[in-house]
């Protein structure tokens, strides 16, 4: 909790291209979570960098639909940040140009930290970097293509696929080289997923070995963390990922830590209710499909009350919601004065799974510099 808390006046603003983020603070690019609605009430609280849901590559040249879908921007988002996802340098080429080209985004993350099996086992994600000249391609080549409408790339990794095939330092450096504006790292490896903690060590490691801008990703749970995280690393900026589910106010304490002001918000119930039936109304908004929207929100409930005294029924009946109506009358019932649960302050949400063993393709590790593109890595869109 903030009583402990190291503020860190001295960070400074995080150049990506010519654009100046402060503070510097990302929103973690989040399959299914940080879509537009999301990220609006994200924004509304303070400064930074607000990424999108990643997007595959040949989803997006291919221009199905439902991607193009999900690179929608609000007007007012000033810096559109966009991840990409891709295994093929020439598609994530081609992606990066149509990018550029028809002004989708003013940056592009790259991501190769997913560690769902599905996307492992084919090569992609956080496997893809121990193919150290695949990678090099593919950051080498989005970057040049992002190049002539000024967009910075920006990649986010894994230390690597276990302890014994790690590559979060040859990886920085590869990007670096490959031009990239910075590089974020999630410091746990493919085979710890969500489990454990997040290793700063590492994460301080690659700051000193990296002259672009390092950002730490992994376990920040409240801007204390975030501080600590800069003291202990050294790092240009961080990525906030589950924290933030069911609490997009913390990026208010945040954006007033990095100003050096101590700040903790505790909202109550009703409070909450509030943000709650407005996130189910962007939704709605965005998907433009009252019932598809109202089902969307639903991953949402148990982040916002969690800790909350509700009873199990007005859980239940919330769980299942199915249109605005019945969301915000089930809200009216909610204790509106109970206060913020302190106990579930600093406390991991979202995803906290067990360690797995990393699917691979076969022979995967056997090489290093075969740069084969893998097949069939591409279309998933689960992100991780
Ligand atoms: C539901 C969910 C979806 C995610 N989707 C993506 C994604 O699409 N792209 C990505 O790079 N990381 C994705 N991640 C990983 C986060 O960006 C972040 O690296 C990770 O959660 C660790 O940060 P945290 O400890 O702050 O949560 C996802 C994480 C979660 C929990």
């Amino acid at each position: 909790m903030l009583d402990d808390v190291t503020l860190a006046p001295s960070a400074k603003a995080l150049t990506l291209g010519n654009h100046q983020v402060w503070p510097p603070v990302v929103l973690a690019p989040m399959a299914g979570i940080t879509n537009v609605a999301f990220r609006r009430l994200c924004r509304e609280q303070g400064g930074g960098v607000y990424v999108c849901e990643m997007i595959t590559t040949r989803a997006l040249v291919e221009r199905i639909p439902k991607t193009l879908k999900m690179i929608q921007f609000a007007p007012d988002e000033g810096f559109r940040s966009l991840q990409l996802y891709g295994v093929d340098p020439d598609v994530t080429a081609a992606a990066a140009r149509m990018v550029a080209e028809e002004n989708l985004a003013d940056h592009i993350d790259l991501n190769f930290g997913c560690p769902v099996p599905k996307v492992t086992r084919r090569g992609g994600g956080s496997a893809l970097p121990w193919r150290r000249r695949l990678f090099g391609r593919i950051v080498t080549q989005a970057v040049r293509a992002a190049a002539p409408a000024g967009i910075p790339v920006t990649v986010k990794m894994r230390k690597g696929i276990d302890d014994d095939h790690l590559t979060y330092v040859e990886a920085g450096l590869i990007a670096q080289e490959a031009g990239v504006a910075a590089v974020a790292l999630h410091a746990r490896t493919a085979e710890q997923r969500y489990s454990g903690t997040a290793d700063w060590d590492a994460i301080a490691t690659l700051k000193q070995a990296l002259d672009v801008p390092v950002l730490g990703n992994g376990d920040i749970w409240e801007a204390d963390d975030a501080m600590r995280m800069v003291a202990h690393t050294g790092v240009d900026g961080v990525v906030v990922g589950r924290g933030c589910l069911g609490r997009p106010w913390l990026f208010k304490d945040l954006h007033a830590a990095f100003d050096g002001v101590r700040s903790q918000e505790l909202p109550t119930l009703g409070e909450v209710a509030a943000v709650m039936s407005r996130h189910a109304h962007l939704l709605v908004e965005a998907l433009e499909d009252e019932k598809h929207g109202c089902a969307d929100f639903r991953k949402h409930i148990a982040w916002y009350l969690k800790g909350f005294p509700v009873g199990g029924d007005l859980r239940r009946s919330l769980s299942m919601v199915s249109s605005l109506a019945q969301l915000d009358d089930l809200l009216g019932k909610l204790d509106a004065d109970a206060p913020f649960p302190r106990e579930s302050l600093g406390q991991p949400r979202g995803r906290v799974n067990a360690p797995g063993k990393v699917s691979l393709p076969y022979g995967w590790l056997d090489s290093r510099d075969d740069d084969t593109v893998p097949e069939g890595a591409e279309m998933d869109n689960s992100g991780g």
